[in-house]
């Protein structure tokens, strides 16, 4: 949280027709306007397609009413937006939409602000941002950010060279780098259980921990998106990016205030500490996993060999285990594990903090030892934390029994719960770039992520598929922990009791 800014503004959006912008981008809009947080404001809507303003402002009335299931206002609302066929190429292209967004600025007093966003296959991003500079796009007198969607490089030395390319255009403080997972309404609340708590933040140390958990499980398999996914695989696709976030989120220092470059360098600092793992290491440390057939909800599922646009012999991971060190002072021998994978049992992203066990237990029953105490924390699709305690049983003798203390709603569907992008679009209008991914971020993760998929870009798999669909991974997912006296604590076993 820092500046917090002018809300009037000129949002280009490149890949306007795409799936991004209408499952995700008009919505937040919408609903960002229905709750009068947009001041002035316009919308360019830009891809190759030639429609009409009256065609796409009819798509993004469809996109507002499927999202969300109803659309007051909705004439009102499109009636901001326009459209500009656009060929990414060709600077004349961009010469028209400079002709554009100038008269728009004009019309609807928006004061120079332009929001330009990406929502586009990677290899644009680059060659859009050098256009928009060298055609005179960027020459505004009010603000200029731009906010692109991942995946930023496909490795360390593509990420470098992406990021030259924008830079030459933004500044670093004018990049928005999107990561969504920190549009979600827990991920935010990590820091506010951590730091406006006095109960946990002094506990919050490898004297009191044992290990960290975070598991975020999918139930779908890779649908649509085999090509890109085959480049990908769980490590790029969801390791770099959102697990290593809630990792350093969990793991930072109190910032010495909330404000953008502080939270960012203690997050960055984190990163820094990484154990870097590479070569004979990697196994050691990481397991990688991938779908074979199976049943999901009654349903028989393909293995992701099968799925459209996916090699017959692919050696691609769908699913990744990784115990991950953090060596300073704070952590030094706490394992934080993470876990991710598609075509698991359950869609379900949980974050388990597991306490030591006390010195002495006094209440040990022979068929039953303390349970250690637990901090859960729900991101989806729950939200909300619990935290397991022992008490006493009631009306028995001095037994103790576990008891969950619970804070959580449905997420989600809730109308309560407001959408990750809406969240980061009104941030990124507000100048906030908080939540938002610093390179030197990112630069470490690739570093990170590279010396692994190095090794496992170089080894086939000889095991693959070596889990079934509606499964919780391989089991050398459990292994990894059972070597350090640990368990995934099962999913099931965390639900909490939902408050309506
Ligand atoms: C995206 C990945 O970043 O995150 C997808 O590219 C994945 O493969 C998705 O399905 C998961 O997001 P969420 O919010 O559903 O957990």
């Amino acid at each position: 949280m820092t500046q917090t800014g002018n809300m009037t503004s000129l949002i280009m959006i490149f890949g306007a027709t795409g799936d991004l912008a209408v499952r995700k981008l008009f919505p937040s809009l919408y609903r960002l306007y229905n709750r009068g947080k947009l001041d002035k404001f316009a919308v360019i809507g830009v891809a190759r397609r030639p429609i009409s303003n009256e065609e796409f402002q009819n798509s993004v009335k469809d996109s507002v009413l499927t999202a969300l299931g109803k659309n007051e206002n909705i004439d009102e609302f499109i009636s901001h937006f326009y459209y500009q066929a656009h060929d990414v190429a060709d600077s004349g292209s961009y010469g028209a939409l400079k002709e554009l967004a100038n008269q728009i600025d004009e019309k609807y007093e928006l004061e120079g602000n332009r929001i330009f966003y990406l929502a586009m296959a990677p290899e644009f991003f680059g060659p859009i941002a050098l256009h928009l500079k060298s055609d005179g796009l960027t020459d505004v007198k009010g603000y200029k950010r731009l906010v692109i969607e991942k995946p930023f490089g496909h490795d360390l030395e593509s990420a470098k060279q992406l990021n030259k390319q924008i830079r030459t255009a933004f500044s670093e403080k004018e990049v928005y780098r999107i990561d969504h997972y920190l549009g979600k309404e827990m991920v935010r609340n990590i820091e506010v259980i951590r730091f406006a708590n006095a109960i946990f933040e002094p506990l919050w140390n490898n004297r009191y921990i044992s290990n960290i958990q975070i598991t975020s499980s999918e139930i779908l398999g890779v649908e649509e998106r085999g090509r890109y996914y085959e480049t990908s695989g769980a490590l790029r696709d969801m390791v770099q990016n959102h697990m290593l976030q809630m990792v350093a989120l969990l793991a930072m220092e109190p910032p010495i205030r909330l404000t953008t470059d502080e939270v960012r360098s203690e997050k960055v600092r984190v990163f820094r500490s990484l154990r870097s793992i590479s070569g004979g290491e990697v196994d050691k440390y990481f397991v990688r996993g991938q779908y074979g057939s199976g049943t999901i909800e009654d349903e028989q599922v393909p293995e992701y060999r099968a799925e459209p646009m996916v090699d017959k012999e692919s050696n691609t991971e769908t699913f990744v285990a990784g115990k991950v060190m953090i060596d300073n002072f704070r952590w030094a021998g706490v394992p934080f594990y993470i876990r991710t994978g598609k075509r698991m049992k359950t869609k379900s992203t949980k974050i388990v903090v597991q306490f030591k066990d006390i010195p002495m237990n006094l209440y040990y029953q022979p068929e039953k030892m303390l349970n250690p105490n637990l901090l859960v924390i729900h991101i989806q699709p729950e939200e909300g934390i619990t935290l397991h305690l022992n008490a006493k049983k009631m009306g028995g003798h001095l037994d103790a029994q576990e008891v969950k203390l619970s804070f959580a709603n449905t997420g989600i569907n809730a109308m309560n719960t407001p959408e990750g992008y809406e969240k980061l679009l009104y941030d990124c209008m507000r100048g906030d770039a908080t939540n938002f991914t610093h390179w030197d971020e990112v630069a470490y993760s690739w570093a990170f992520v590279d010396n692994i998929s190095d090794v496992w870009e170089n080894t086939k798999a000889g095991d693959f598929p070596n889990y079934s669909s509606g499964t919780m991974g391989p089991r050398a997912s459990d292994e990894l922990l059972e070597k350090d006296g640990f368990f995934w604590w099962p999913v099931d076993y965390l639900d909490v009791d939902i408050c309506k």
